[in-house]
């Protein structure tokens, strides 16, 4: 591979807009061969996981990717325009004013900062480590949506629009087939929008950025078992975030931290076998958090799991909207849940029928029914006793609640 060293001979003296271009290129082939040795060494990551491949033959993969990346982070570091700027900076404070070169010099000074300027840009937004700032406090926000599969099938997501606040935890519920998950895929940016369009944090979602806006995004997907890639719970954790190339150094803080808000912290040897579905999605959770995504999204995270799991995990879900930190978006058939949540999106043959509190939406049971959903059981309680004539009040978030609620009444 070649040297950055080599680059260094490529800039003259003076340095001027041609070495800009010149570093941005570079720049820009050394962060595509981080990304192409990257893959190739989480596929081998994997497969080695699954004995398909040596050990020898992993170790190499892995060297190449952190010789790449060593290179890649050698050249970003690179002091040359900095220098460049510092140097003129010098000689225009040693020339007086009366001095007949004087013009040229601020001139050039004026040159070299712009240069500088420009440098910081480049290395701000070339590769996946230049990062998105957040221009709004609207998590997502999505405007016109429509996506079908095949051009002549029918719109799976049909004339989407909504906003959601950063810290709003949403509940996605619709029949089988509703496009739920389908939408979630287009947050994640597996799959682009045909009309219509993703803001998150007020970053349009695009073709060159979609790996920058996924910093934002977490999921954790149904099946426990498909997303356990690590032969540990603390490889599994790193395994994400050696993908965001965080700094080896740091990492063993930043798993632990993890591991420990999902109560997972006296497991970071144990291998997946070693765990429960419940625990497996604890992880899960656990990768998202190290990577510290904002919006965190739950495709029916709980519905492979035992009760004792699946109110593990809710309990988990329902501390992060506590904290306020993280926007969450929960499909879920999960009826009761609905009661977590601080707004309710229902789907319905892609579009989105309903968009609201849980209470107004909980409220309208007979359209509920009319597309084929379950109330969450506290409301088919508080229906039920309704129907034999003991007016309750409706509206209680869980049956401790209700039976609160029923007490007081003479
Ligand atoms: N990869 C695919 N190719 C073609 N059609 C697909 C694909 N994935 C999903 N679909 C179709 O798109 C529609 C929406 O599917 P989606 O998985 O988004 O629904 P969902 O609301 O998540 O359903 P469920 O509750 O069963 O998970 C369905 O009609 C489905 O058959
Ligand atoms: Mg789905």
């Amino acid at each position: 591979m070649e040297k950055n060293q080599d680059f260094s001979t490529y800039l003259t003296e003076k340095l001027n807009q041609n070495d800009l271009d010149a570093y941005s290129q570079k720049l820009n082939s050394l962060n595509q061969d981080v990304n192409i040795r990257l893959e190739v060494f989480l596929t081998a990551k994997k497969k080695y996981h699954h004995q398909l491949i040596t050990r020898h033959e992993y170790q190499q993969a892995k060297t190449s990717y952190q010789e790449a990346k060593a290179n890649y982070q050698e050249l970003i570091k690179i002091k040359a325009f900095k220098n460049n700027l510092t140097n003129i900076n010098g000689l225009l404070k040693a020339t007086p004013q009366s001095d007949p070169s004087y013009q040229t010099v601020v001139n050039e000074q004026k040159a070299a900062q712009k240069l500088y300027t420009e440098f910081k840009e480049v290395v701000k937004s070339q590769g996946r480590w230049g990062n998105l700032e957040k221009l709004s406090s609207t998590a997502v926000e999505i405007k016109n949506l429509a996506f079908r599969y095949d051009e002549d099938q029918p719109l799976v997501l049909d004339d989407i629009n909504l906003k959601i606040n950063h810290g709003e935890y949403v509940a996605i519920v619709g029949h089988n087939g509703s496009g739920k998950s389908t939408l979630s895929k287009l947050l994640i940016g597996v799959l682009q929008p045909d009309e219509g369009s993703i803001k998150i944090f007020g970053n349009l979602m695009q073709d060159s950025n979609v790996e920058k806006v996924r910093q934002f995004v977490g999921i954790v997907f149904q099946n426990p078992d498909n997303q356990f890639i690590g032969s540990t719970v603390q490889d599994d954790i790193a395994f994400g975030l050696e993908n965001h190339r965080v700094d080896p150094e740091l990492m063993p803080e930043i798993i632990h931290r993890s591991a420990t808000r999902v109560g997972m912290e006296n497991f970071l040897d144990k291998e997946p076998l070693m765990l429960s579905g419940g625990q497996k999605q604890r992880v899960a959770i656990a990768s998202t958090l190290a990577l510290d995504s904002d919006i965190i999204i739950f495709d029916e995270a709980t519905s492979m799991l035992d009760p004792k799991g699946r109110r593990e995990i809710k309990e988990i879900m329902v501390n992060l909207k506590n904290e306020g930190q993280k926007t969450i978006l929960s499909i879920t058939h999960d009826m009761d849940e609905i009661l977590n949540a601080s707004k309710v999106m229902v789907m319905n043959q892609g579009k989105l029928v309903r968009f609201g509190d849980p209470a107004t939406v909980m409220g309208d049971k007979e359209f509920l029914r009319s597309i084929g959903l379950e109330l969450p059981f506290v409301s088919m309680v508080e229906d039920a006793l309704n129907n034999k004539g003991i007016k309750v009040q409706e509206g209680a978030k869980n049956l401790a609640e209700l039976v609160d609620h029923l007490c007081t009444l003479k």
